[in-house]
């Protein structure tokens, strides 16, 4: 993971309008794991991450920053929601189980290296177990054998070879085999059963586990199957067998500890309102995570994972509250506060069509596969964002998410008529926008429900 800061804020801009304060503070935050890294102990040991606040209105861009970041960075990424966690002893999940969720990733994703790495062996492997299946290997190389034998084995070598190009070329994919598979167990949800108790989740998931394995874990079962299908079970039985399992943890442990993120989302649900009152376990939620922000031992499945350089990012609207009201010991350990900004009907505009993902582009597709062509003016994209910035001045203010109700209700007609009509194209305008929209905004009532 090398990413210089300007290259992680390009990447972010692929996909985020503005917010640029937001996404330099991200950005340094993830170059400055990868700078201590290089820097030799003890010094190293003492470089503690700086965890970062982001702040801003609903539907600014603090979760898509997060899930973006989560594609970006080779690096264990864990996005969790402050407001599902309750103190321990209440119902709800425990802090800890944001560690574990990070050594799940982590432990996933060394484990997918270690099988790219063994992937050719374990395929050469696979097919070697398809063809045995095919054409029983001729056992005839051992000892002394008679001449004819001996003719019959070359014989046998050769169709085997034969074989063995057929199947690397796949001409063979579809024939079917029968194959011993193992039987996964089907899966008794224990821990739903047990209900979501703060504290007993480790233990309700190790549980399954071993209930899983009681349940026909090990049993195996006939099946056919085409050949293309064996070849991928084989294959990745074979990986698994070729992989050092103990190993692989150790390095995910590891890499959780030096190079894991946590991003909390919703923090300021766990500042307490004032007056105190049904509140209480909110401040004690802060009191629980402070430890794990702090650095401390959680016990995972795979090993104890120590928290000092994990590096979070928390995120909240903090409509009501201020990140001052956080207990005064978070707040510490969140040195960075970034402030996101409202956005406007600039910022629309561009969020309508710019990203990679943008609405614009999403319904051109969606509606394409029907023959129908939308074709947007920008003075129509101008009467969406104005608009949706009006409704969200009127209304409540949830920011771009207001474009999607927007852009469903404008496409209304054509999603619901477009199979039953010849291709046509569509010219998204001004005037298109304000007619099929106006009556709706001009109604205060309908406004607040339909948009
Ligand atoms: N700056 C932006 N650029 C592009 N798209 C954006 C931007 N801000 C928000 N969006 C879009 O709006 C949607 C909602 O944004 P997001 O989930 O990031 O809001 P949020 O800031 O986390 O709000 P909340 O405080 O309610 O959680 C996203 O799916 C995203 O597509
Ligand atoms: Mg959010």
């Amino acid at each position: 993971m090398s990413l210089t800061p300007r290259e992680i804020v390009s990447e972010l801009d692929r996909y985020i309008v503005g917010q640029n304060d937001a996404k330099k503070a991200v950005a340094i935050a993830l170059r400055n794991r990868w700078r201590r890294q290089q820097i030799p102990s003890p010094l190293k040991e003492e470089i503690l991450p700086k965890n970062i606040i982001l702040m801003g209105p609903t539907g600014s861009g603090k979760t898509e920053i997060a899930r973006r970041v989560s594609k970006l960075v080779k690096a264990p990424f864990t996005k969790v929601e402050a407001s599902k966690f309750t103190e321990v002893g209440y119902v709800g999940r425990d802090v800890d189980s944001m560690v574990r969720d990070l050594a799940e990733v982590s432990v996933k994703m060394c484990k997918e290296e270690a099988i790219a790495k063994v992937n050719a062996k374990a395929k050469t492997q696979a097919e070697e177990r398809v063809l045995d299946i095919l054409s029983p290997r001729s056992t005839s190389h051992v000892g002394p054998k008679l001449n004819i034998e001996e003719e019959h084995s070359i014989n046998a070598d050769e169709a085997r070879e034969d074989l063995r190009r057929n199947l690397q070329n796949g001409d063979l994919n579809n024939q079917l085999v029968e194959i011993e598979v193992k039987q996964t167990a089907g899966g008794v949800p224990m821990v739903s059963m047990m209900g979501p108790v703060a504290g007993f989740e480790e233990m309700a998931s190790n549980l399954q586990e071993s209930l899983d394995k009681m349940m026909g874990g090990g049993r195996k079962k006939q099946r056919k199957l085409k050949v293309k299908e064996a070849l991928d079970i084989f294959e990745q039985e074979e990986a698994q067998k070729l992989i050092d399992l103990d190993q692989v943890q150790e390095e995910a442990i590891s890499r959780a500890e030096q190079s894991g993120i946590i991003f909390i989302d919703e923090i300021d649900k766990v500042v307490s309102r004032e007056g105190r009152g049904p509140d209480v376990s909110r401040e004690g939620v802060q009191r629980d995570i402070l430890p794990i922000v702090e650095g401390s031992a959680v016990h995972t499945k795979y090993g104890i994972v120590r928290t000092d350089h994990i590096l979070f990012i928390a995120a909240g609207a903090f409509h009501t509250s201020k990140p001052s009201d956080l207990i005064p010991e978070l707040q510490g350990r969140f040195p960075i506060r970034v402030e996101l900004k409202s956005l406007t009907e600039e910022d629309f505009i561009r969020i309508l069509e710019e990203p990679e993902n943008s609405l614009v582009k999403q319904y051109s597709a969606l509606l394409g596969t029907e023959g129908t062509t939308l074709s947007f003016d920008k003075d129509g994209l101008r009467a969406i964002a104005k608009i949706a910035s009006d409704v969200n001045a009127s209304q409540e203010n949830i920011g771009a998410r207001r474009l999607y109700t927007i852009m469903e209700k404008l496409f209304e007609k054509e999603s619901f008529e477009s199979p039953d009509k010849p291709a046509e194209t569509l010219q998204v305008d001004a005037n298109l926008v304000n007619q099929r929209l106006d009556p709706i905004v001009k109604n205060e009532d309908l406004s607040r429900f339909i948009l």
